[in-house]
Formats: C-alpha cells, sequence, structure tokens
C-alpha cells in the first residue's frame, strides 16, 4: 500500500487531463476502478438513480489514516510517483490522482470511510458542498477488516441543468451504469462486483468471484452460445500472448456493443484492433455464403441503450464511430484479452485511459491474425469473391 502523494508538477504538466467526470456511469465506474487497483476481492456498488447518488464497498486495502488529508486534491495518487514511472509502464486502472478530486467538486457530499491495512482504526473523511466544507472523524461504522467505502450524495448538484436532464432518465442511467461496469470489472474473475439498486437492494448486476469467461460470455451474447468456439490461446515472441473467445458466424451485429478488447485487464479502446478482426470476420461471412441485408441490422439488435463513452465506443473515429443506420454492417462479437509487458505501451496519451499506443503493434497483429484464422478460417483477399457490396461495408 504506497501513500498518497501529490504528483510532482513536471508530470503533472505531461499527464493532466483536467477531467470533470458528468455521469453518473463514468463516476461510479471511476470508484470501482480505485476498488479494483486496491486489491479487492469482493465490490458492492448501491445505485441511487433517482437521487444521484451511489456509494462503492470494496474489501481492499484501504487508505493510511495519515494520507486521508490529501487524499482528493487534485493530482494526489499513490499509483504513480515520477516520470521515470512511466516508463516501466503503469499497471493500475487509474494514475492521475484527478477522479476523487473531480467527484468531491461535483458532489454535494462525498464520504469516503476507510480502513488502512493493519491498522485497527477505522477513519471518515466528509467533504460537503464541492469541497468547501471538509470535516475528518473516527467513523459510526466499524469495518471488521481493511477496507473502503466511499458514498456519493447528489452527484451534479452544483450543475442544476444537467442533473435534471439525467433524472429524466433515471432508467437509463441504470442501463448504463450495468454496461459500464461490466465493461470494467469483467477480466478480474477473482473479484466478486454486485451492482444494486438503492434503497431496494435490486440486484442489477452480479459478477461472481472465479467466474468463467466463456460462460459470462454466453450469457451476454445469448445467441451465441450454440456455438461459441472455444477460448483460444496464443503465445507470441517478447512475452505477448492473446486469449480470445470470437463470435461465431452464425450471429452478426451492426454494432459493436458485444465487443470487448483488453490489454493486461484494463479495457481498451484500439481502432486498427477492431477494424482488423471485423474485416476479417467480414470476409469469413460472405465466404460463409452469408449475405449483408438490412435484415441482419435488426436481428441482433441490443435492447440495451448505449451511448457516447458508457461502452467506450465514443464516436471519436474508426472504430469508435457510431453506427449510421443507412450503413449495412455485419460485425462481431468477440472478447480479446490480451497480455503484454506493461512497458510496451501508453496509457497516458489520450486523457480516456481507455486510449492505448502500442510500441510493438505488429506482434499484436500477427497474433490477431492467427487467432482469428483458428475462429474463421484463413483469410483470402475480398476482391476474390467479387462482392461489391461487402467492399462497400469495408470502407465505412
Ligand atoms: N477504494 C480505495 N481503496 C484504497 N485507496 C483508494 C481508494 N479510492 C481511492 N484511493 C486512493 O485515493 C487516491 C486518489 O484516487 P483517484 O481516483 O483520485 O486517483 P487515481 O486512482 O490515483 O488516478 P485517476 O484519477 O486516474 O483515477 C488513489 O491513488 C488511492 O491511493
Ligand atoms: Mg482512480
Amino acid at each position: 500500500m504506497q501513500r498518497v502523494r501529490q504528483l510532482p508538477q513536471q508530470l503533472v504538466e505531461r499527464i493532466r487531463t483536467g477531467l470533470t467526470l458528468d455521469s453518473l456511469p463514468q463516476a461510479v465506474v471511476e470508484v470501482l476502478a480505485n476498488s479494483l487497483d486496491a486489491h479487492a476481492q469482493n465490490i458492492v456498488i448501491r445505485l441511487g438513480a433517482p437521487t444521484l447518488s451511489f456509494t462503492v464497498e470494496d474489501d481492499g486495502h484501504g487508505v493510511r489514516a495519515e494520507d486521508l488529508d490529501v487524499l482528493g486534491s487534485r493530482y494526489s495518487t499513490s499509483k504513480l510517483r515520477g516520470v521515470t514511472d512511466l516508463a516501466g509502464g503503469i499497471q493500475t486502472l487509474g494514475f492521475r490522482g484527478e477522479a476523487v478530486a473531480s467527484l468531491i467538486t461535483n458532489a454535494a457530499e462525498v464520504c469516503i470511510t476507510t480502513r488502512g491495512r493493519g491498522s485497527f482504526e477505522t477513519l471518515t473523511k466528509t467533504t460537503r458542498s464541492g469541497g468547501s466544507n471538509v470535516a475528518f472523524a473516527p467513523s459510526t461504522t466499524h469495518l471488521k477488516h481493511s477496507g473502503t467505502i466511499i458514498s456519493v450524495k447528489q452527484f451534479l448538484f452544483n450543475q442544476p441543468v444537467r442533473s435534471r436532464q439525467l433524472l429524466a432518465q433515471t432508467g437509463d442511467i441504470e442501463a448504463r451504469t450495468i454496461q459500464a461496469v461490466l465493461r470494467m470489472a469483467l477480466p478480474f474473475v477473482n473479484v466478486s462486483v454486485t451492482l444494486l439498486r438503492a434503497p431496494t437492494g435490486h440486484v442489477l448486476l452480479h459478477l461472481p468471484q472465479d467466474r468463467d469467461l466463456r460462460s459470462l460470455f454466453s450469457q451476454l451474447v445469448p445467441e451465441q452460445a450454440p456455438t461459441l468456439p472455444p477460448m483460444i490461446h496464443l503465445a507470441g515472441e517478447r512475452g505477448y500472448g492473446i486469449r480470445g473467445l470470437l463470435g461465431s458466424l452464425k450471429a452478426c451485429y451492426p454494432h459493436q456493443h458485444h465487443q470487448y478488447l483488453y490489454v493486461n485487464r484494463r479495457h481498451v479502446i484500439h481502432t486498427s484492433i477492431s477494424a482488423l478482426l471485423n474485416a476479417h470476420f467480414l470476409r469469413a461471412y460472405l465466404r460463409a455464403g452469408y449475405h449483408l441485408s438490412n435484415r441482419s441490422q435488426q436481428q441482433h439488435d441490443d435492447p440495451l441503450p448505449h451511448s457516447a463513452g458508457d461502452d467506450g465506443h465514443d464516436g471519436k473515429s474508426g472504430s469508435r464511430s457510431r453506427n449510421n443506420s443507412s450503413s449495412v454492417r455485419a460485425l462481431p462479437a468477440f472478447l480479446v484479452a490480451i497480455e503484454c509487458p506493461y512497458g510496451d505501451y501508453d496509457v497516458t496519451s489520450e486523457p480516456d485511459k481507455s486510449g492505448i499506443v502500442f510500441k510493438h503493434l505488429p506482434i499484436i497483429h500477427s497474433l490477431l491474425k492467427s487467432m482469428a484464422a483458428q475462429a474463421w478460417g484463413a483469410d483470402t483477399p475480398l476482391s476474390t469473391y467479387g462482392d461489391a457490396a461487402a467492399l462497400e461495408a469495408t470502407k465505412r
């Protein structure tokens, strides 16, 4: 358990984003990321969408009493120390020391109750009115083991127009939070994550400990279940490895909601990786005798609402682009987990912590091509099939 410290100015200049959390799902996943980074085994999230409030409780390593003071001031983190840490790579989901500060600024109340590993005390730090009022006290709740409870009340209390807008769509907030929590927590298979509706306790999502990714994926994309191929494992040079569940050719989608890509358990968005898999799938799909039609657009549409930022496909470019209703697309479902040395990629170059730049992309491309060939058959140039519609579709 590292000390929480203010980042040196030189590093702040390099990685700061001026993060402003402005959606409840985004706020929830930032707090969830902190619990995962604290090596929690059990995480319970209580979401009160109608009051724009939530609580995240974990049994991670907690926060030291002497660090509570600095916790929540901007660029204070236990996860990064100096510029030299960047070279070795970032192993935690968070690293900027911005999220809790942004929560404090935007919530009527943030209460952090924590017991640090090796300590007997449970302490509370409460900030109110956007951080203008701060109080420390021994907690009225005594945590039986190390861990942290972060409770956020009336998120966006100081942005009345935005909060009214959000309050008009509480069902939507729940659906988006389920998606966002699922996407982040999915590869942490040893961690139990439960999302409850507050105050009723209705279970919105439960990811059990020691879950099997293949059966979870089959539940998420039920139409894949009967024909879902087995998990493929491949090892590459320089310590690279890849595990993948590539969806069957029998079920395709007009959107990317069933595409999950991870690097060392971080959910990432990567245009060329998605494009490579999408193009290979499309060619195999056509080769198997399926045709692109508007019917396939509607066939496997996702009942849950998705919008900018909630599932990582936020309309920025390439593979991130939103589905255009006038276009016909046949996209695969996949869950791909890449493992590689932490120093071989950079996650600090984009504001979104799921943006990633690889140093050795060709190694990953070559593993992906082998994996796609195993699941969908060897690749052949599309022109062989003379399918003009398909050529058009790959250009989109
Ligand atoms: N649940 C938790 N358990 C233990 N420590 C926590 C927890 N939540 C927050 N912290 C501590 O508070 C610090 C600040 O959290 P915050 O989310 O603001 O920054 P970060 O995770 O370091 O970076 P980022 O802004 O990229 O998320 C963390 O570095 C961590 O030390
Ligand atoms: Mg964080």
